[in-house]
C-alpha cells in the first residue's frame, strides 16, 4: 500500500484543499447533508489555520499528492476539530487514522486537554469510526461552549443527527 505522510499545510497546499472537501462532501447521502450545506470552508479559515499551524494535510509517499487535509483550532482547552476530509477514492486506507493521530499528537504537545468535534451519529465513517478511535459522545455540553455553539449553526442549516464527541489524552 502507498505509504501516507501526515504534515503542517504550506500556503501551495491551500488551493488544493477545497477540490477535496467537496469529493468528501460527495459521499454523504443528500438527505443528511443538502445541496444548501455542502459549501466549502472558507480560504480565509484554511489560512487562519496554516498561520496557526493546525491545518494538516495527507500525500501519498510515492507522487507527494495531497489527497486529505484536517483543519483545527484551539477552543478553550480543546483542540478542535472542524473539519476533516479524505479523497473518497483513497478512503477506508487509515488516512483519517493518521490525520487523527496528528490532532492527538499535537493538542498533547500544546498542552490542551482535550480533541473535540461534531459529526453525524449514524454514519459508519463518523460518529462509530471516531468512537473506535476513542472519541465519546459529549455528557455535558456546557463543558464545551464552542460544541454547543457548533451544533446550534447546524441545526440552523437544516442538519440533524449530530454529536459532539470528545477524546482525552489517556
Ligand atoms: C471521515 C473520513 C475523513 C475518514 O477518512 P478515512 O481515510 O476513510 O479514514 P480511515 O481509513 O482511517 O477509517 C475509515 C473508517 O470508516 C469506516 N468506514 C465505514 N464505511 C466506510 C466506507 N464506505 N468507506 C470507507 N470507510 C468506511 C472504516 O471501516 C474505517 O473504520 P475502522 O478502521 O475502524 O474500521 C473520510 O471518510 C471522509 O472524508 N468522509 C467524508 C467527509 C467527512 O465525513 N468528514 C468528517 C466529518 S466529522
Amino acid at each position: 500500500m502507498t505509504p501516507i505522510h501526515v504534515r503542517t499545510a504550506t500556503a501551495e497546499d491551500i488551493e488544493r484543499l477545497p477540490a477535496i472537501e467537496q469529493s468528501a462532501a460527495a459521499r454523504f447521502p443528500s438527505n443528511d447533508l443538502p445541496t444548501h450545506c455542502a459549501q466549502t470552508t472558507p480560504v480565509e479559515e484554511l489560512r487562519q489555520g496554516l498561520a496557526a499551524k493546525t491545518l494538516w494535510v495527507a500525500e501519498e509517499g510515492t507522487t507527494a499528492q495531497v489527497i486529505g487535509f484536517m483543519l483545527c483550532r484551539v477552543e478553550g482547552s480543546s483542540l478542535h476539530i472542524a473539519e476533516m476530509d479524505v479523497l473518497p477514492d483513497r478512503a477506508g486506507r487509515g488516512v483519517g487514522s493518521q490525520l487523527l493521530e496528528a490532532a492527538f499528537a499535537a493538542a498533547i504537545r500544546m498542552g490542551l486537554r482535550s480533541v473535540t468535534l461534531t459529526t453525524f451519529e449514524h454514519l459508519a465513517w463518523n460518529a462509530p469510526f471516531y468512537a473506535r478511535r476513542g472519541f465519546q459522545p459529549v455528557a455535558h455540553l456546557s463543558d464545551f461552549p464552542h460544541l454547543g455553539v457548533a451544533l446550534q449553526a447546524e441545526a440552523a442549516m437544516g442538519l440533524q443527527r449530530r454529536v459532539a464527541m470528545v477524546w482525552h489524552p489517556v
